[in-house]
């Protein structure tokens, strides 16, 4: 309960930094079209002052330059303080801060704080995923051509790659499909029956692990997109709502892949 309470300070501190330097950043690329702002190391830096002091012995992992291996145990915080940089550069507001808790590579704790609208969402392992402290659950939509289904590219995405060619297959058989600019908000989304089914080929550790915890605490599945286990340092992810909709998104995606879509 106090990481999960730790957390929550953590990202709505990191949520009230974010909104303080609306309108005041400078904006650098990491790589092409991949972006960062000074508002991502001031987020990152917040999360580190709530969450160092009071664990001192847990590893940290955080995409801004964070890495800080375990003292004593197996703990170690997994970092986004801004999923969807261009979003926020863009003043579109669907960015979001991300904070997960493994121990021993096992997820335990997530949340995701979406400083525009003030929701927080947040799962412990075993008890269940909450938005602003109501519990969450997944839809139930179970066909492909009933969902609305979301995926991620990588920066500076081309429309012959692969990424593009999925969506654009999706397409063929989805209700909706979109693409949104913030990893962590779609799982967050699938986990609050918002959106049916999410997939990326492009994401790092922080991008996904609270998002995966949250989503699969309230009934969604989250696995590599041919249904293998998942593994946060592969990129490669297919979380829905934990219906027949997985298998046939699964299949649809891996089409692609065999070169068998029409
Ligand atoms: C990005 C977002 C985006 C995804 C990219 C990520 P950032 O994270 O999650 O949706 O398509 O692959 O890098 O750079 O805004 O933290
Ligand atoms: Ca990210
Ligand atoms: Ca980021």
């Amino acid at each position: 309960m106090e990481f999960l309470e730790a957390a929550k300070e953590a990202a709505l501190a990191a949520g009230q930094v974010l909104e303080e330097w609306a309108g005041k950043f400078t904006v650098s690329e990491k790589g092409p079209a991949d972006l960062v702002t000074e508002a991502d190391v001031a987020a990152q830096n917040a999360i580190v002052s709530v969450l160092q002091p009071r664990f001192p012995q847990h590893g940290f992992l955080g995409e801004e330059g964070l890495r800080h291996a375990a003292g004593v145990g197996d703990f170690r915080w997994i970092i986004d303080p801004l999923d969807g940089t261009t979003n926020y550069v863009h003043r579109f507001p669907y960015y979001a801060v991300s904070i997960a808790l493994e121990q021993a590579g096992e997820l335990v704790a997530g949340v995701i704080y979406d400083p525009s609208k003030r929701e927080l969402f947040a799962a412990r392992r075993g008890a269940g995923a909450t938005l602003n402290n109501q519990p969450l659950q997944t839809s139930r939509f179970q066909r492909l051509r009933d969902a609305m289904v979301i995926a991620s590219f990588p920066p500076n995405a081309k429309s012959d790659s692969s990424p593009l060619k999925r969506f654009l297959h999706v397409i063929n058989h989805a209700q909706t499909v979109h693409r949104s600019g913030s990893a962590a908000l779609n799982l967050a989304y699938v986990a609050a029956g918002r959106l049916d089914g999410y997939w990326s080929t492009s994401l790092k550790a922080w991008d996904m692990a609270a998002g995966v915890l949250i989503a699969r605490e309230a009934g969604g599945r989250a696995t590599r997109m041919d249904g293998s286990l998942l593994d946060l340092a592969i990129p490669d992810i297919l979380c829905t709502n934990g219906t027949a909709l997985h298998e046939e998104l699964s299949l649809r995606l891996g089409e692609v892949e065999s070169g068998t879509a029409p």
